[in-house]
């Protein structure tokens, strides 16, 4: 029983108009993606196709639009688990690359799996993959303001038919961060899979590498317990932290679960029984 979820990050609930382009745009990545699923693309492939619709959508705070950093760059970063393989690979404050995804999905077979800053960038060159500038006229005027001017990190997480689990994340940071600061979404703080389940995280990078949200949550559904009791129990602890974070997962079962500690997140999930999506405040 296949399933898919996605995200479009965690934060503050934005006028009601940005967030019904953003239920629109994430369902309609999520039908694309799920329509591809049923023709038998794998979990690992369905999650990349997923994530680059995402980042090449400005909308989101990854890929084309990303937040810009204390400089006015965009650094980006992503990462890529292939839960069946126990696989992960990733890309750190990468300039010039457009989808950084599509570099961890190539690093996937390589020997050095996890590249940052230049290297990162020489590999993707090196590749051929698409280079061009990730900054929008949108997300330049935003960091002039010193706004927050998108919406947040995006992932997807899949489960296919042959019963495979991948997990998929990318950002454009925090937004106004200092050069060189990692973001969690290329950890496994922020991205993890096993065969078992897998976890995208959206939010605070240091709150997430703080709680290790990916994998604990994977090791707690490893040792047995059912996703959603061991996703309120976290969830309960990250409120005690005051940890600033969401988290979108699935096991092997196709139970899924999309939660969060911020006043919203925006998902969609497709499963056996249908579609879901973000409860909107106002409906
Ligand atoms: N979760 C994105 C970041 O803090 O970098």
């Amino acid at each position: 029983m296949a399933t898919l979820i996605i995200h479009g990050g965690a934060g503050g609930v934005r006028p009601r108009a940005e967030r019904d382009h953003i239920a629109q745009n994430l369902l309609t990545i999520a039908r694309n993606t799920w329509q591809r699923i049923h023709a038998g693309t794998s979990a690992l492939d369905a999650a990349i196709y997923a994530t680059v619709q995402l980042e090449d959508d400005p909308l989101f705070n990854a890929g084309l639009g990303s937040k810009l950093q204390c400089d006015g760059k965009a650094r980006l970063s992503a990462a890529l688990m292939d839960g069946a393989m126990e696989r992960f690979s990733g890309v750190i404050n990468v300039e010039g690359v457009v989808n950084p995804i599509l570099l961890a999905a190539q690093l996937q077979g390589e020997r050095d799996r996890v590249l940052a800053g230049t290297g990162a960038r020489d590999r993707a060159i090196e590749l051929g993959l698409a280079m061009g500038d990730a900054r929008t006229e949108r997300s330049i005027r935003a960091w002039r303001e010193r706004r927050d001017g998108s919406t947040g990190t995006v992932g997807a997480v899949v489960l296919d038919h042959e019963q495979r689990i991948a997990a998929a994340t990318s950002t454009g940071g925090r937004g106004f961060e200092r050069v060189g600061r990692v973001s969690d979404s290329a950890t496994v703080a922020g991205n993890f899979a096993s065969p078992n389940a897998g976890v995208s995280c959206t939010g605070i990078g240091e709150d997430i590498i703080d709680g290790a949200l990916a994998t604990r949550l994977v090791a707690h559904v490893e040792s047995g317990r059912a996703l959603a009791e061991a996703a309120d129990d976290l969830i309960r602890r990250m409120r005690q932290r005051t940890w600033s974070a969401g988290l979108i997962a699935l096991d092997q079962d196709g139970s899924w679960i999309a939660r969060t500690t911020t006043d919203i997140m925006y998902w969609v999930a497709i499963d056996a029984s249908g579609e879901h999506r973000f409860a909107d405040p106002d409906d």
